[in-house]
């Protein structure tokens, strides 16, 4: 399953009564990192790792255990006596986590597909998706794949006998797997929504790119009794953090020109700080939204950056707009080979 994802305290307040009122009781909450990767599942049989699989759609994913294997810091083999840490001693356990590119391990893997005349990938997200796509073990060793865990299930019938999500979080950790040191315990939904602001707080220092928190409900015997819709269990909840936006001006335009040769127009902008980076550039994707936002260049222009780290030009500020701003016409030519630029209908 996936997660329910709410924006704004009034949602988690609700879920937070809903959770209240179908326990009968205040439970224990935990809040930790909603990472932005790919969600795998570890299988370790007898302690030793057999497979790894891409959650995929929920039903199918792909067998990844080679690339997986080089992930920095997953062990392919459990500590001798790991058995002993799960009360329930199942035999074989399935540990979920997910896997993602660190932002240094992103931005030089960008750097380096620049140099190869490469398109740039849009976020972290994609590029470990990628990543675990890639035939050659080798070059998934070179990108450097992090993960971080965060539930372990006992398999073939057999449980873990874990009784928190504390204790599950503590218990990955005693295993050797790696494991993310943000974890808060509340009481109730303020406690949740002060803790939700601490981490949005600390998120420009992390060195990966988080799309929000999860919130769980710490008692794992309550999770069966919460139920869950189709898509999602009533237990946990994703709280998005709404996309970071800065105000700052267009320079000029330039035109970049992809592999293929089609030209995509790129702002340069004043440098202006947004989520931890400086940002100097924004993609226009093409004269259509140029168009449609009206941009000219000399705008006052309101950029963000959600889960996507090359920032997006959000809006124009029209009524800023200084007497001498000028409009970006679409390309003639060519700016690297000079042949005629054209645009095939529909295009
Ligand atoms: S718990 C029923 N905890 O977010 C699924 N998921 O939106 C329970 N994710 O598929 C998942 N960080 O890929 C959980 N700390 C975290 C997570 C996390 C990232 C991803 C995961 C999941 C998706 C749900």
């Amino acid at each position: 399953l996936s997660l329910e994802d709410v924006i704004d305290a009034d949602e988690l307040v609700a879920w937070s009564n809903r959770v209240e009122a179908e326990i009968g009781s205040d439970p224990q909450y935990l809040s930790e990192l909603k990472v932005d990767g790919v969600a795998l599942a570890l299988r370790y049989q007898d302690g030793e790792l057999t497979t790894a699989l891409t959650r995929g759609d929920g039903r199918s994913g792909d067998v990844v255990t080679a690339n997986a294997l080089t992930i920095v810091g997953l062990p392919p083999r459990l500590p001798p006596r790991w058995r002993e840490r799960l009360p329930g001693r199942p035999r074989s356990i399935e540990v979920r986590g997910e896997a993602y590119l660190s932002l240094p391990r992103f931005r030089e893997l960008n750097r380096l597909r620049e140099e190869a005349g490469l398109p740039q990938l849009a976020n972290p997200r994609n590029a470990a998706a990628g990543t675990l796509k890639t035939l050659d073990t080798a070059a998934v060793a070179a990108r450097g794949l992090s993960l971080f865990c965060y539930q372990i299930l006992g398999l073939d019938g057999e449980e873990t006998g874990l009784a928190t999500h504390r204790d599950e979080m503590a218990a990955l950790g005693e295993l050797g797997l790696p494991v993310n040191g943000f974890l808060r315990l509340a009481e109730g939904a303020a406690q949740i929504a002060a803790h939700l602001a601490e981490l949005e707080g600390l998120r420009d220092g992390l060195d990966h790119v988080i799309d929000g928190a999860v919130i769980k409900v710490d008692e794992l015997a309550l999770h069966p009794s919460l139920g869950a819709t189709a898509k999602a269990p009533r237990w946990g909840l994703a709280f998005k953090y709404a996309a970071q936006e800065a105000t700052t001006r267009v320079r000029d335009v330039v035109l970049q020109v992809g592999r293929t040769g089609v030209i995509t127009p790129v702002a340069e902008l004043e440098p202006v700080l947004l989520g931890g980076t400086t940002v100097q550039r924004a993609t226009l994707h093409n004269w259509d939204e140029i168009a449609r936002k009206d941009l000219r260049v000399g705008d006052a222009v309101v950029v963000a950056k959600g889960g996507e780290i090359i920032p997006k030009v959000v809006r124009v500020l029209v009524g800023e707009r200084p007497a001498d701003a000028r409009a970006v016409p679409s390309p003639q030519r060519c700016p690297v080979c000079a042949t005629p630029a054209v645009r095939p209908e529909g295009e």
